[in-house]
């Protein structure tokens, strides 16, 4: 394969380029011998055969998610929360690790679910939720970033609102509030954590598929191909 390989981005990257004009300047150099992205990307880290959950913390996902991910699980860990409640904060924004922002929570539950106790994949849901919304009972205030990301005016959403309402009146709300306040702290730069210090919790709750995560035949492994091949173009 030595033909240069053409990568278009992701339509919801391109939404704004109504009439395809990027993609058919790039589609035009198909006539020079080039091709279409297809499997594995040589710019990118080569996975694992068969790929597991941290792998994709090594290989894949950003820098500033993986810090942050492992950053909360071991704030969690060391106040002494259960292990369910640690595997949650490593996994809580695995969608921005390699997948989408727009409504990452939600995103990340999905991804998750087939591989973990349904009360981690509905705190990872709810925590986006939460966020928005203190908790003076736990010291959980609303985010100071948030009031810089989008100004001291900004209207949360309905959907938002409603969900932190169920959230609020459900018996598992402690476990997504435990994200928030993990969430806050785990932004430091020189704190560097090797994911191989999750590798026992992971290994008691999330379930592992043997053919690799994402080359399994769950309702979630599609997402975690992607993030295998994630300049593929179809
Ligand atoms: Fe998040
Ligand atoms: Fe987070």
């Amino acid at each position: 394969m030595s033909e240069k390989r053409l990568v278009v981005p992701q339509p919801i990257d391109a939404i704004l380029d109504r009439e395809h004009d990027m993609e058919n300047q790039i589609l035009a150099e198909l006539a020079t011998g080039a091709r279409m992205m297809a499997g594995d990307n040589p710019a990118l880290p080569k996975m694992p055969a068969r790929p597991t959950i941290l792998d994709f913390f090594r290989f894949r996902f950003r820098t500033i998610a993986v810090n942050h991910m492992l950053q909360s699980a071991r704030n969690a860990s060391k106040a002494g929360h259960d292990e369910k409640v640690v595997l949650a904060c490593l996994l809580h924004d695995v969608a921005l690790g390699g997948l989408i922002r727009g409504d990452h929570g939600y995103w990340g539950a999905q991804m998750i679910a087939p591989y973990v106790d349904e009360e981690v994949a509905w705190a990872v849901k709810h925590h986006q939720a939460l966020r928005f919304f203190a908790d003076p009972a736990v010291n959980y205030e609303y985010p100071q970033a948030y009031v810089r990301f989008w100004g001291p005016d900004y209207v949360i959403p309905d959907y938002i609102k409603r969900d932190y309402e169920a959230a609020r009146a459900h018996r598992w709300y402690g476990s997504a509030r435990a994200i928030t306040l993990y969430d806050l702290y785990s932004f430091e730069d020189d704190v560097h954590i090797d994911p191989e210090e999750f590798e026992d919790v992971v290994g008691r709750h999330f379930k592992q598929p043997e053919e690799g995560l994402g080359l399994d035949n769950s309702p979630a492994a599609h997402m975690w191909r992607t993030i295998i091949w994630p300049t593929n173009f179809l």
